[in-house]
């Protein structure tokens, strides 16, 4: 920087890392699986949070359409876009490094055909710069993961509870309680079997997720799905305490970043109402 040049002054987009680190990819979380180690995920949606999760270690990062409810204030995760998700994805993808980037497929993205879910993945893949994507539902979506596979894109697969399917459902419901537990199970085998690389399990009694985890080589990621998962996910912002409300049974809040946030805020103000802001050290 020349003398009197200052810093640019909103940011300046991601800096590189000076010693770039090796990419997570589809066959490290495999290697989990196989090793009996686990891997975390979080969902992430702009470039600091990307970038702050990456240079944490967290190998998978989402960009999930919670983007609808957590970022863009919609009651549900349905009216949120492929646009929309390609806008944050690339957000992310700009600032992680490391981490392995997966968007979801919205709802509406991929129902009608196997050519539509194609279409859709590589507008993420492509303007979006993830490295793959995640779609709910169940066997009945192999042959839709069969011709993404097929194609050069790696699906998880998402089953248990699948919020864009909220209204058929009858709410946030945990699923797979009793006999369907069973049925968990055949979706996850089908799925695999299609070619996803990754089973995500939402909502689900830990003994069937602990199931569906045997009963596939792949490896799994659970959120409210117990323990006997490969990996686990979390929604950034109630992992930091970031959102109001009542938070899920299976969420647990690591800071209160809410808190934080607002009492930065509260004294901000005040300084600027009393005067002491800026003092003189931030005056040219
Ligand atoms: O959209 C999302 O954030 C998700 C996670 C809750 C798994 O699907």
């Amino acid at each position: 920087m020349s003398s009197g040049e200052v810093p640019p002054p909103y940011g300046s987009g991601p800096a590189a890392p000076a010693t770039p680190a090796r990419r997570i990819r589809i066959s490290h979380l495999q290697a989990a699986k196989d090793n009996g180690t686990r891997f975390a995920m979080l969902t992430a949606y702009d470039q600091y949070a990307a970038q702050i999760f990456d240079e944490a270690g967290i190998e998978v990062l989402l960009i999930g359409d919670s983007a609808a409810n957590n970022v863009l204030g919609y009651q549900t995760s349905l009216p949120i876009t492929v646009d929309e998700l390609v806008l944050f994805s690339r957000a992310v993808s700009s600032a992680a490094h490391r981490a392995l980037i997966v968007a979801d497929l919205p709802f509406g993205s991929y129902e009608s055909s196997p050519a539509q879910a194609i279409a859709s993945s590589v507008r993420l893949m492509k303007e979006g710069l993830v490295h793959a994507v995640k779609m709910e539902g169940g066997a009945y979506y192999a042959d839709t993961v069969r011709a993404l596979t097929q194609a050069g894109i790696p699906v998880m697969a998402h089953i248990g509870f699948t919020p864009q399917s909220e209204h058929i459902l009858g709410g946030y419901k945990v699923q797979g309680r009793g006999d369907t537990g069973q049925a968990l199970v055949a979706d996850a085998v089908a799925l695999a079997d299609a070619g996803a690389f990754c089973v995500l399990m939402e909502m689900v009694p830990a003994e069937v997720a602990k199931a569906v985890d045997e009963a596939v080589r792949v490896p799994t990621i659970g959120i409210g799905a117990g323990n006997g998962t490969t990996g686990q996910v979390l929604v950034w912002q109630d992992m930091a305490g970031l959102r109001t409300g009542r938070v899920a049974k299976f969420v647990r809040q690591y800071a209160d970043l809410r808190t934080v946030l607002s009492d930065a805020a509260k004294t901000y103000a005040d300084d600027v109402r009393s005067g002491a802001f800026p003092g003189p050290e931030h005056s040219f």
